[in-house]
């Protein structure tokens, strides 16, 4: 992260370029929930299009999964999510705010926002209470006999209860893996930072099952791997860390949970959580649907319920750190610029092509051209509108790593100029082979520049 990074910063960049919006803001807002706009889509999508290539795309021992939101609610009584899955909350009874009891000295009282809840002699705070993060609703058109259901508060629950599917169907023996992305929802009461912390999210969790007595070694093999993952898509080393959870911290199915954080402008949070689950799950949901859920060796005949190490990430979060860790401010020249260096793959626009003088026919046309030709392989804008100044320094603040010029030097040799986002450098390419370049850099490995 640079140095001097606000959220304040990546919220106003976010905004006036497209990237998130608050939601339903012509109603005044709804806390928690943001919208993404066109950048905003093709970042995220690109996030999650790396980290399935990393799960499933380059493995043999990994497939893929998609399960529906909403599920037997039996499932989530079997999960312990209907009985724990809770926050303790106060109430105040003269602000009429709400607050996590234990968040209490990372919030700000109602009244006078420069204190803590409970902290001014006005200050009423009721006894803690636990309130289930769980939505509900009701399947069925009549409300009072309708069924009531849940939205899902994470992924993983769908996997285990296809695991008897998959692994029958995809031939995989222990270890292997599941990996879903999908949508998630939690009613927090906390609001949060941007798109730290929302209402609903994305994950992209991959459940690894193994035999039980290997789990300790998948899970700091996990835990390396998902660094890895970071690192590889941009985010400098210094940024991250591996913090394990103290005892007093896990959840109820965990034997052993280590965070990823990430140095956000709020500081050291969580960017991912890797868990040794054991055989929690698949156990409670053998004993509470009746199906046994275990791995049966069919030459040696040994069964086992096999352990889960379950690396769980969320998109969003990954997006926020992926924008914090590229932001940056500099002065070229007797001028400003903001520059998102997005690793080339994770950039929502690969290359913009800018015709230099748009009024000139043989100028803007090449340009066209050159444009259709690209974006067949890669998403690439076509921008003619103002100064050339100001569309590089548009396509800086989207991140996007190449731009080519074209010119009036074009008409002449057929070639283009390719301006590289992070060193400003310039060099002529011929037209011809301006895909076969682009395509060569970006598979090319890449790596932030040096911070200043
Ligand atoms: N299946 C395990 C599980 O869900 P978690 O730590 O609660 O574990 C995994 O969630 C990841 O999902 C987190 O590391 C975070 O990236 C993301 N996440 C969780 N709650 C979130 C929220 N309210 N808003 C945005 N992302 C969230």
């Amino acid at each position: 992260m640079a140095s001097g990074l606000t959220m304040d910063k990546i919220v106003s960049l976010a905004r006036r370029r497209g990237f998130v919006f608050p939601s339903s803001e012509i109603y005044g807002g709804l806390g928690s929930s943001y919208d993404y706009g066109h950048y905003g889509v093709l970042l995220k999508e690109n996030v999650k299009a790396r980290w399935l290539e990393a799960m499933v795309q380059e493995r043999d021992d990994i497939v893929a999964l998609d399960s529906a939101i909403i599920l037997h609610p039996r499932i989530w009584e079997a999960s312990g999510h209907v009985g724990g899955f809770t926050d303790p909350l106060v109430d105040c009874r003269t602000c009429k705010k709400r607050f996590r009891a234990d968040h209490l000295a990372d919030e700000q009282c109602g009244r006078k926002p420069s204190k803590r809840p409970g902290e001014t002699s006005e200050c009423d705070l009721t006894e803690a209470r636990q309130f289930n993060l769980m939505f509900e609703t009701r399947v069925g058109p009549v409300e009072e006999t309708g069924q009531r259901v849940f939205l899902r508060p994470e992924t993983a629950q769908g996997i285990f209860v296809n695991f008897k599917n998959v692994a029958q169907l995809a031939r995989r023996k222990p270890p292997f893996g599941i990996a879903q992305v999908g949508k998630s929802f939690r009613n927090e009461i906390t609001p949060g930072n941007f798109i730290f912390r929302t209402l609903e999210f994305e994950q992209m969790e991959m459940e690894f099952f193994v035999p039980p007595d290997a789990a300790d070694q998948w899970y700091r093999y996990w835990i390396d791997e998902r660094v890895a993952w970071y690192v590889r898509y941009g985010l400098r080393q210094e940024s991250l860390r591996v913090r394990p959870h103290e005892p007093d911290e896990l959840s109820h199915y965990s034997s052993a949970t280590s965070d990823i954080e990430y140095l956000y402008p709020i500081g050291w949070s969580e960017l991912e959580g890797i868990a040794n689950r054991g055989t929690f799950d698949l156990t409670a949901h053998a004993e509470a649907s009746g199906t046994t859920l275990e791995w049966v060796d069919g030459g040696s005949g040994e069964r086992y319920v096999p352990a889960v190490i379950e690396p769980a990430a969320g998109v969003n979060r990954a997006m926020l750190a992926f924008l914090c860790d590229a932001y940056d401010e500099e002065v070229v020249g007797d001028r400003e610029r903001t520059v998102l260096r997005l690793h080339p793959e994770i950039a929502p626009v690969k290359v913009a092509v800018l015709p230099l003088i748009p009024r000139d026919a043989g100028i803007a046309e090449r340009a066209r051209a050159l444009h259709q030709d690209l974006r067949r392989v890669m998403v690439a804008e076509h921008d003619d509108g103002g100064q050339i100044g100001r569309r590089y320094r548009r396509q800086d603040e989207i991140g996007t790593p190449w731009a080519l010029t074209v010119d009036e030097q074009t008409l002449v040799d057929e070639t283009v100029t390719i301006r590289d986002r992070d060193t400003l450098a310039q060099e002529r390419i011929s037209i011809s082979r301006a895909r076969e370049h682009l395509l060569d850099r970006l598979a090319a490995p890449w790596a932030p520049p040096a911070r200043g």
